[in-house]
């Protein structure tokens, strides 16, 4: 990426906080925002903007956090005492950083790598040492106040420590910074832990670099780099807001949604332009839906790949699997792990598939379950048929049906077994050996008839209760 290098920042990411206020045995930044792990999102968004370096500095569950940031190219850094902010700064040994240091809470799910850039970007532009980003709120909270004097930067006062007119500012510091290196390391370790809370806040890097006559200033932030996540309920907002704007942008691109806030699109999901999403449908990625679909109400799917003018109706679930153009499935149909459904297959309600390939224009209509099945084309599966796959040698073994077979209603393939191609199967049977090409198949109890079974009741006698 040369247009992201050329921006030559690092960033360092606070996550050491026990996150008391989530309430929850997970660490705060491995809660998931929109599928994701929220410290996910933010260190994938530093390395997509291009950051040179990325430093976490880590405390409480910090295995687990290491975990999903390591394989991102990230360091780890491990603050034993939660002393402050700029306990944790200074914990990410910022020493021998050079030029521009983004510092940002692990808690912002919602910045981008496009909001990573903009604020290098408006950093340079500026030429100031050291900027904080700020944001307007209705609701000020407990966020720092920003206080500006002559219009110009002057402090960041916590809510904790401030007067009841300074709590009255409704611009606030989100917790994002960008200054030079330099700047960083000459005061950080001039804050103290002379407030409230005893804490050593970062913040008062802002008063002190003023002091030592360095040129500070506030870049104003759009609202979502404001939006932290303290508790569940701002995390369920968090992940609302996400699947928010990938809905807006699939809109851009043409998909139609009927109530764009109740669908749930993970962002490493493709949808092609033409393709009808209803309310309650939940997809996670990596996913491909074609053009033309319609994904009706409350239909989940995970890492699956459906081609053009597909139909999910109601309730359908697809996992790791491939559907091609013009198929039907559902209402309610499951359909498992390394299942490949051809064009213009038709998979009916309560239809369980797993492992098995369908070839093209075949049906399994009704009530019906396939596992380890090789179907060949124009395949009829009766309603209620299944393959018996699992032995009692615990092991799985196949079954193959080969072209325009018709497999009739509550049958039994006891595999491995071959229904041959135009091959034939009487309603209720059970299959135990190999059925030749255009054989038709039986295997079922003779009917008997026992006339009068049962004694004639008088003609007169009433009904009983
Ligand atoms: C901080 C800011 C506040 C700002 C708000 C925005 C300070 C003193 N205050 O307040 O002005 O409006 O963020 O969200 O910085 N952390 C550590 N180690 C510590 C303490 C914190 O790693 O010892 C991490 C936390 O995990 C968190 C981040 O730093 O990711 C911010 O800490 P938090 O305690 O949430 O600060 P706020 O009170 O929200
Ligand atoms: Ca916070």
């Amino acid at each position: 990426m040369c247009m992201a290098s050329s921006l030559n920042f690092s960033v360092i990411i606070l996550a050491a906080g026990k996150g008391t206020r989530m309430k929850s045995p997970l660490p705060k930044v491995i809660h998931p925002v929109a599928g994701q792990p929220m410290i996910y999102r933010i260190v994938d968004a530093a390395s997509k903007a291009g950051a040179l370096e990325t430093r976490l500095v880590v405390g409480a569950g910090s295995k687990l956090v290491q975990r999903v940031v390591e394989p991102l190219g990230a360091s780890c850094f491990f603050q034993e005492k939660q002393l402050g902010t700029a306990d944790a700064v200074a914990s990410a040994e910022p020493g021998n950083l050079e030029g521009p240091v983004i510092i940002i809470g692990g808690d912002h799910p919602l910045m981008t790598s496009r909001d990573f850039e903009w604020l290098v970007k408006e950093y340079n532009k500026r030429e100031c040492q050291l900027a904080v980003v700020s944001c307007e709120v209705d609701e000020p909270g407990s966020y720092g106040r920003i206080v500006r004097n002559h219009g110009k930067l002057y402090s960041i006062v916590e809510a904790k420590d401030a007067s009841a007119d300074t709590l009255k500012i409704k611009e606030v510091n989100t917790g994002i910074y960008v200054m030079d290196a330099e700047v960083l390391n000459k005061y950080l370790p001039k804050i103290s832990n002379e407030n409230q809370q005893n804490e050593y806040y970062f913040t008062d890097i802002i008063s002190l670099s003023l002091e030592g006559g360095e040129s500070v200033d506030a870049i104003i932030g759009e609202a979502h780099m404001a939006q932290g996540v303290n508790d569940q309920e701002q995390l369920a907002a968090a992940s609302k807001s996400v699947f928010s704007r990938k809905a807006s942008e699939l809109m851009k691109e043409g998909v139609i949604f009927v109530d764009p806030e109740r669908t749930y699109i993970e962002d490493d999901v493709k949808v092609a332009a033409g393709t009808v999403i209803y309310p309650g449908v939940y997809i996670k990625g990596p996913s491909q839906i074609g053009s033309h679909c319609v994904l009706e109400p409350n239909v989940f799917i995970e890492k699956a790949q459906v081609g053009d003018s597909v139909q999910l109706k109601a309730g359908t679930y697809l996992n790791d699997c491939t559907i091609e153009k013009g198929a039907t499935l559902g209402p309610y149909a499951h359909i498992r792990p390394q299942t490949e459904i051809g064009e213009d297959c038709k998979i009916g309600n309560f239809v369980e598939l797993k492992k098995t390939k369908m070839g093209k224009g075949s049906k399994a209509s009704h009530l019906a379950y396939l596992g380890d099945a090789e179907v060949g084309e124009n395949v009829n599966f009766g309603c209620g048929a299944i393959t018996v796959n699992y032995a009692v040698d615990k092991k799985k073994y196949k079954t193959v049906i080969e072209d325009e077979a018709f497999v009739g209603s509550d049958c039994q393939l006891v595999a491995p077994v071959t229904v041959g191609k135009g091959a034939m199967i009487g309603a209720g049977s059970t299959i135990t050996k190999d059925v030749p090409e255009n054989a038709l198949a039986v295997s079922r109890s003779k009917q008997i008839v026992k006339e009068n079974y049962q004694p004639k009741a008088p003609s007169n006698s009433k009904p009983k209760h």
